[in-house]
Parts: C-alpha cells; structure tokens; sequence
C-alpha cells in the first residue's frame, strides 16, 4: 500500500503508453466522437432531456405512497431545490448523517414515498433504477446552475467527512497502487484526450465539481457523480463503491469544500 510513489508513477506512464499503443485504432473511434461531441453542442446539451425527465419523476406521485418528491428537504427546507445542490454535501440532522444530493434523495424516496431503495442501490448503472436516480440529481443539480459553491464543512461530522474524503483521496492501493492522486494530483495530466483537473486545488476541484452531473457524448450517457465515482474507482482497479456510501459522500464533501466559491455549471457535458 505504501510502496514508492514513483512505483505508481511509472506504472501509469505504462499504462500510458500501452493506450498510446492502441490510440491508432481508437483515433477513427475519437475523431467521430470529438465530431459527435461538436454537434451536440450545437444542438444543445442532451443533458435538458434528462433534466426534464427528472423534473417529471420529482414531482410525480409515485412508491407505495403515492407520494412525489417535492416536500423532500435536501438542506434547505423541504420543498426547496433551487440552489440547494450548490450546499451539498451537508449534514442532516433527521439521519445523523452527512450526504450527498444522490443519498439524499434515496431517503427522500424511503421516508415521503416508501420505497424500498436497496434495489435502486444495487441495481447496475444503465439499469431502470439508476436511470432514475441519474435523471433526479440531472434535475435537481439543474437548479442549482449558476450557483456559487458553498459546501460548509463546519458541522463535526462535516469536518470529519472532509478527513475522510482527503484521506482517501491519497490512498493508494489495488494491483497499481493507484490513489486518486495519481491521475488527480498534477497539473497539465491527460489520459486519451482528457484533461485531469488537479482535484486538491480549487480550480481543479472546481472543474471536477461544478460540472457533474455530466452527459458523456463518447457513450451517449447522462453520468451522476456517483457514476463518475464509481468509474474512477473501476479505472483504480478499486472495488465498486456501494452506491451513496460514506467513502463516496466524503470524496465528494472532499472536492466540493475545495471548490467554494466556484460556480455550477451542471447538468454538464463531457466527451
Ligand atoms: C488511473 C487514473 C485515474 C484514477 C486513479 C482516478 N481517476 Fe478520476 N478520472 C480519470 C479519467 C481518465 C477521467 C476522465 C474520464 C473520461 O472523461 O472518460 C477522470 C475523471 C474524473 C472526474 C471528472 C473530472 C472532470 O473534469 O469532469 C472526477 C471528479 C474524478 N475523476 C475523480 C476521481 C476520484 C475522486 C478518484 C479516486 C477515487 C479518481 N478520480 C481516480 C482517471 C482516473
């Protein structure tokens, strides 16, 4: 776990080339995606679908109670969405617990509408489930676009999120004794095309928090952070997060503590 730095460094400049290796191969593939990525933009973000798509699952009567999501109190007074995604995440005193928009709106989903959310939980990303849940934070991150980040970090079990979230950010492990650090931790880094945000400085952790929920034009995917979280830990060699789980509400309190002040730009897109 605590093998020289370097050791990690120079597996992932391997891994580096060995993708520079099949790039060739990949550049067609990349040339019509960049293509597809230009139109998209041109059309608008498909993201507005998802978003609209969200809005319709909030506000609809739905569980075993027939209840909709728009009592839910994601921090700011139950009913109030706009803005409240910029204050994520934060501690709710009704769980004893700091969250996320994404574990939030599970207990939303629990409490208001009776749902039993393990099986939103468990269910595979591109499942109905999660298709859902990636639809509510596109809406609910939506009205919170051009909101400054102000994630408090000043509740104990906020500051202890925080720790926590810093503290896994630098742990390395797996067969590659990979950290986030690693792909995360520098300036100018790129994998196949992508620019790596320095995620322990305010401006990469600005470009890494404001713009999630992202639609991702190379797979035609609308990704929450919990997504993009669980990817990251999949290209880690980690194992898959549970989703909504404290390791990945921390490493989000981490980066968006880091980010304040920054502006939402969400529902973002992405390559
Ligand atoms: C092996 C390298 C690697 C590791 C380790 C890694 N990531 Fe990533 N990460 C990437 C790549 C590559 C992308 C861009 C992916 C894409 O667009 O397909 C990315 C994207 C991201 C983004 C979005 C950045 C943006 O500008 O939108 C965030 C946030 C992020 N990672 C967080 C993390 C966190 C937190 C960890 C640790 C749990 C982590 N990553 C570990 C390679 C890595």
């Amino acid at each position: 776990m605590t093998a020289h730095p370097r050791a990690g460094l120079a597996t992932l400049l391997l891994v580096a080339a060995v993708s520079a290796g099949v790039a060739r191969a990949e550049s067609d593939a990349t040339i019509e995606g960049i293509e597809k990525y230009r139109e998209a933009l041109r059309d608008g973000n498909p993201a507005e679908l998802f978003e609209a798509q969200g809005e319709e699952l909030w506000k609809k009567p739905a569980g075993p109670k027939s209840v909709s999501l728009e009592t839910c109190d994601l921090g700011m007074g139950p009913g109030v969405v706009a803005g409240a995604y910029a204050h994520l995440p934060r501690y709710f005193a009704d769980t004893d617990k700091v969250q996320d928009a994404e574990s939030r709106i599970l207990t939303c989903m629990a409490t208001l509408q009776g749902v039993d959310v393990k099986k939103y939980v468990d269910a595979r990303w591109t499942s109905p489930e999660k298709d859902e849940l990636v639809a509510l934070a596109t809406y609910v991150s939506g009205q919170s676009k051009g909101v400054k980040v102000a994630a408090s970090a000043t509740h104990p079990k906020e500051r202890a999120m925080f720790d926590l979230g810093k503290r896994m950010f630098y742990f390395q492990g797996g067969p590659h004794d990979f950290s986030c650090a690693t792909c995360h931790g520098q300036e100018g880094a790129r994998i196949r095309l992508q620019d790596l945000p320095n995620i322990p400085t305010q401006k990469g952790a600005a470009a890494g928090w404001t713009s999630w929920p992202a639609y991702r034009v190379s797979s035609g995917q609308m990704w929450s952070m919990q997504w993009r979280l669980a990817d990251c830990f999949r290209q880690q060699r980690f194992p898959e997060p549970i989703y909504g789980s404290d390791v990945t509400v921390a490493l989000s309190m981490f980066m968006a503590a880091t980010a304040n002040g920054a502006t939402m730009d969400t529902p973002g897109i992405k390559r």
